[in-house]
């Protein structure tokens, strides 16, 4: 069954998109591992970082996005014939294993959602509504996702900046979240901030789900700062966390990273020889450590 990851922070463009990419590419390309990313950010930059906008243009048309999976359980009453299996683009970037569930630049609308889950409360003499809504959260993505647990080593989710309905239901799914983060002040306050919603997040879901950090990934800012500060701001987070909650392996800024997203394709394909790409294959194979010291201990 697969391990479900879910990359996380509040902050925007942090990195997250670009470690979850690159870490699920790595997974596939050099571990022959079966990885399935998850787009739930309605800027589809998962999804634009692994096929050309022309053939989103297509599957958007056909209607064949996470889009549709979250309104059939939104509005179970419509009749609908596919399931996630149906919507899966296999080996993407020519990449056996790696595969996608494109995400959507229109998700969900909030009000059906309020709508149908008031009408269940209606029916129903001892919920509340805060109780319905609970329950929905606790298993929107875990629904959409379980028709392929079995079909995947690993499932990688892609969140958008914020704290929204589909990232709580997306850590809820999830075994582990990965934070990636830039070693700067504000960046730790947010930090805090978010694992004391997900503190608050298990204690309302528990105890369906067992879930944790499995480690900070830097991503160290452009020249503007001298490394040294770099090392004092990471020796407040360690000091914080456990150091174990911390990847040695940092990533660099490279502008072949930020290139490679011109081209759709990760960049441990697009420059697999530049610092970015080597610097994700490391942090790939410190990710496995990580899983493999879990799992035997
Ligand atoms: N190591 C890096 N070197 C150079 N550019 C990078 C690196 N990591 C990310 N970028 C670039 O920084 C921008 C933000 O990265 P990314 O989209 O991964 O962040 P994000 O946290 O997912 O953003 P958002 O919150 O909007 O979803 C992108 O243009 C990306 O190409
Ligand atoms: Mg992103």
């Amino acid at each position: 069954m697969a391990l479900v990851l879910t990359t996380v922070n509040m902050k925007g463009g942090v990195g997250k998109t670009t470690l979850t990419v690159n870490l699920a590419t790595c997974l596939a390309k050099n571990y022959g591992k079966r990885v399935l990313i998850l787009d739930l950010d309605s800027q589809i930059s998962a999804t634009l970082s692994v096929i050309a906008p022309h053939d989103f243009a297509k599957i958007r048309k056909k209607r064949q996005t996470i889009s549709y999976l979250i309104d059939k359980i939104i509005r179970p009453y419509i009749n609908r014939k596919y399931a996630t299996p149906d919507f899966i683009v296999p080996s993407v970037c020519d990449i056996p294993g790696l595969d996608l569930l494109p995400g959507d630049i229109e998700l969900y609308d909030e009000y059906i959602i309020s709508e149908t889950l008031h009408k269940e409360t209606a029916n129903q003499d001892d919920l509340n509504f805060s109780q319905v809504w609970q329950d929905f959260e606790g298993t929107l993505i875990p629904n959409i996702i379980e028709p392929v647990l079995d079909d995947y080593d690993y499932i990688l989710t892609d969140c958008a900046p914020g704290y929204n309905l589909l990232t709580r239901s997306g850590i809820v799914a999830s075994d582990f979240y990965l934070l990636p983060a830039r070693p700067e002040p504000l960046s730790l306050v947010g930090i805090q901030l978010l694992e004391r919603r997900i503190a608050k997040l298990k204690k309302i879901h528990a105890p369906d789900i067992d879930l944790n950090l499995l480690g900070i990934v830097f991503i160290l800012s452009g020249g503007l700062f001298s490394s040294r500060y770099y090392q004092q701001v990471i020796q407040r987070v360690e000091q914080d966390f456990d150091k174990s909650q911390v990847f040695e392996n940092r990533i660099p800024m490279d502008v072949n990273v930020a290139k490679a997203v011109d081209m759709f394709t990760p960049v441990v394909v697009s420059a697999a020889s530049s610092p970015g790409s080597k610097a994700f294959s490391k942090l790939t194979e410190e990710f496995l450590q990580k899983i493999a010291a879990i799992k035997g201990s």
